[in-house]
């Protein structure tokens, strides 16, 4: 057994001891050449991950913190304007919120729990609003991979939908539980903002997050007035063009992911994708021998697993066997609790690490 709790849920997810250890180094000041070397490096990294040659802003805060940035940085306060808001899940519903609490012109477009925010949803969606006479949304806000759900929403077909019926909107999303583990191609699919967090996907602990940006998205930024502070693109991208930060940035994080994003260009993105593919399909294959999918067919996530509980275990009692084996995994999110249960496999988990841990299951279901 390993000497500590590993994690599989979908964030934060077990990181590695050599990343741990990297966040030990010796401080260095954020103003001086061997931050702008260690930045520009990151820079490198994390466009090969984002498939952008453009920027990727780096933010000292959890996602959320850039949910809140491109909430304010790409929708205007005109309420003729706003953005057209995909909720498939709990976290589409809290950027839904996002929006709404910084005062933008909110359309919720909802789907229920497991299913996927269709093409032809948007398609109508669009439709609607240019049949209204009233001018086109400022963007549309998309979840690539709900993790309350566990589904992966089609995002090139949407963004599809979006170029052809409504050009100017901005495209903004969330992959926040599947970046670096599944391939988003940002300049390729030509998408505005692409956030993400540290501590899924990427194998970091918590406190970062990072987005590609385009062009588009900062011009329109330059036209909106209250952007805030910490999270002002412009700001971020001003000083990001120079190797650095507007604030003091978590430095022993910037250098546990100059270490990771090393590791990962070893590994080799395409690689990392594979892998993340080979998990999924072994956890998927394990729900449906023993439960159910809840994500509806065809939309279930490469990097986190949400199982129907068909059998009504104690997901608790679950956890607590769980634990004594060394291991912990998710139950269900808000409404889904205890109907559902998550077990994530994104990061560095191996296949032999998956197969472990669903055997652990499998000795609690036989007991
Ligand atoms: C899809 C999704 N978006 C946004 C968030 C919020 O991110 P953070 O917790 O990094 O602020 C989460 C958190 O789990 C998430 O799963």
């Amino acid at each position: 057994m390993s000497d500590h709790v590993k994690l599989f849920i979908p964030g934060p997810v077990e990181v590695r001891k050599s990343i741990l250890d990297a966040q030990a180094a010796w401080m260095i000041g954020h103003r001086g050449k061997p931050f702008e070397t260690l930045y520009a490096r990151i820079q490198v990294g994390l466009r090969e991950i984002f498939f952008t040659k453009s920027r990727v802003l780096v933010s000292t805060s959890s996602g959320t913190g850039l949910w809140e940035g491109a909430a304010r940085n790409c929708v205007s306060d005109d309420p003729a304007g706003g953005v057209l808001a995909t909720v498939c899940g709990d976290f589409s519903e809290r950027w839904a919120d996002v929006f709404e609490r910084n005062g933008k012109a909110t359309t919720w477009l909802t789907v229920p729990h497991g299913h996927a925010v269709t093409p032809a949803l948007v398609r109508e969606a669009l439709q609607a609003r240019a049949a209204a006479g009233t001018v086109p949304f400022e963007a549309i806000a998309l979840v690539h991979n709900e993790t309350s759900t566990g589904v992966t929403n089609p995002l090139a077909e949407i963004v599809a939908v979006v170029r052809e019926l409504s050009p100017e909107t901005l495209i903004l999303v969330d992959a926040v539980s599947s970046l670096g583990g599944v391939k988003i191609d940002f300049d390729g699919l030509g998408l505005d903002v692409l956030l993400t967090s540290s501590q899924k996907a990427f194998g970091l602990p918590p406190g970062l997050s990072f987005a590609a940006v385009s062009d588009r998205a900062l011009a329109k930024a330059a036209t909106i007035k209250n952007r805030g502070y910490y999270f002002d693109f412009i700001e971020l991208d001003k000083f990001g063009q120079k190797n650095n930060t507007p604030s003091t940035p978590a430095i022993s994080l910037l250098n546990a992911l100059d270490r990771q994003l090393a590791d990962i260009a070893i590994e080799g993105v395409e690689n990392r994708f594979a892998r993340h593919a080979q998990l999924a399909a072994i956890t998927r294959e394990w729900a449906q021998r023993n439960f159910a999918l809840f994500a509806e067919d065809g939309f279930a996530s490469d990097t986190v697993t949400c199982i129907s509980n068909t059998r009504g275990i104690d997901i608790g009692k679950l956890n607590a066997y769980l634990a004594t084996q060394g291991y912990h995994i998710s139950d269900g999110y808000g409404t889904l609790k205890g109907k559902t249960f998550r077990i994530a496999h994104m990061a560095d988990t191996t296949a032999d690490e998956m197969r472990a841990l669903l055997a652990a299951i499998d000795r609690f279901l036989a007991q």
